[in-house]
């Protein structure tokens, strides 16, 4: 089974109002209310079951907005092992003014984890590496937990022969490399973060590439929007061009990316293949409206068209 971890997940709530002001009083229809799970990992978890795999979603989940999260999952057929935690998971709420074309967003900084809550949450990861073969873990991490926990779990992983993708950025993600994950997926921007300087070449990011693939990682990808992607791995440097669309919400593309990568590896595919699925899922990922959501007629059609060039 795949499992995507999700340590920080929250609900987004979207409101559609014209000509929006302060200190106004709005009436709202039901209909220009948007609610769903958010979270990079369910997002992953999302597009990997319309791909058609069964896929496990654990994480912290906590209150009334926990509750609301794990029942969307249900709906999805997507199965949950969550740990609960005590203090409700964030909400983001947008008010979106399509008359003005502006957008206010209320962020909350979400939970503060406790000591045994992040001890539950390693006890039920250990549990989950038995039926497990691919874990995702993305997005960021909730307060109280160490910058060490991606990493952490790529060691007890790694003991366990279990394949691990991360998609974190920052401190993260640099202690997930030490660890070695089977693969990682920065953007540009969060490679460009991690090695400290602007990468203005494909020269420039393949050699980051490679220094990153030797300290022992099987597959660096860099996903690079409209330009698709690059590939690293010991044996080999491969671009990849994602096809020409018209954009509609590029919001979860890499999140789609991952979990085309993520299927097609967990089907035992080769990774010229697994590669042309990534890119396949994150623009069809592009064209939908919806954050986190495909359309496999679109990914099926967008993956005969790619091609792989091997670049080194
Ligand atoms: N404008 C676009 N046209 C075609 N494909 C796109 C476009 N934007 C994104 N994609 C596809 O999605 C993939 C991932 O996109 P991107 O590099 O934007 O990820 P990201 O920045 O990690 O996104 P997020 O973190 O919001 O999920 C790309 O490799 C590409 O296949
Ligand atoms: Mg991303």
């Amino acid at each position: 089974m795949i499992t995507t971890v999700t340590l920080n997940p929250a609900i987004d709530r979207a409101y559609v109002i014209n000509d929006f002001k302060p200190n106004n009083k709005y009436h709202i229809h039901v209909e220009d209310v948007k609610i769903t799970a958010g979270g990079k990992g369910l997002n992953v978890a999302r597009v990997a079951t319309i791909l058609g795999e069964k896929v496990n979603a654990t994480g912290l989940l906590g209150g009334y907005s926990g509750k609301f999260i794990k029942e969307e999952l249900d709906k999805l057929d997507i199965y949950t092992s969550f740990v609960q935690i005590n203090e409700p998971s964030r909400i983001f709420t947008a008010i979106v003014d399509p008359l003005n074309k502006t957008e206010t967003i209320v962020a909350e900084k979400g939970p503060v984890v406790t000591k045994e809550e992040l001890n539950a949450f390693v006890m039920e990861f250990v549990k989950i590496l038995k039926y497990s073969q691919i874990i995702v873990a993305a997005g960021s991490v909730p307060q109280g937990l160490p910058k060490t926990i991606y990493g952490d779990m790529v060691k007890i992983a790694k003991d366990n022969n279990v394949k691990m993708i991360i998609d974190a950025s920052g401190n993260y993600l640099e202690e997930a490399i030490k660890a070695k994950p089977f693969m990682i997926k920065p953007n540009l921007e969060e490679l460009e973060e991690l090695v400290g300087y602007k990468l203005d070449s494909d020269y420039k990011i393949i050699f980051e590439c490679k220094h990153i693939c030797k300290q022992g990682i099987e597959v660096v990808g860099i996903s690079l929007g409209d330009k698709g992607a690059i590939f690293t791995t010991k044996d080999g440097v491969y671009k990849v061009c994602a096809p020409k669309v018209s954009p509609i919400n590029s919001v979860g593309c890499g999140d789609a990316f991952v979990a085309g990568f993520a299927v097609s590896i967990y089907r035992k595919n080769d990774l010229e293949e697994a590669f042309k699925w990534a890119v396949a899922t994150g623009t069809a990922n592009v064209i939908e409206e919806k954050i986190g959501y495909v359309d496999l007629k679109w990914v099926e059609k967008f993956y005969k068209e790619i091609k792989v060039k091997r670049l080194d």
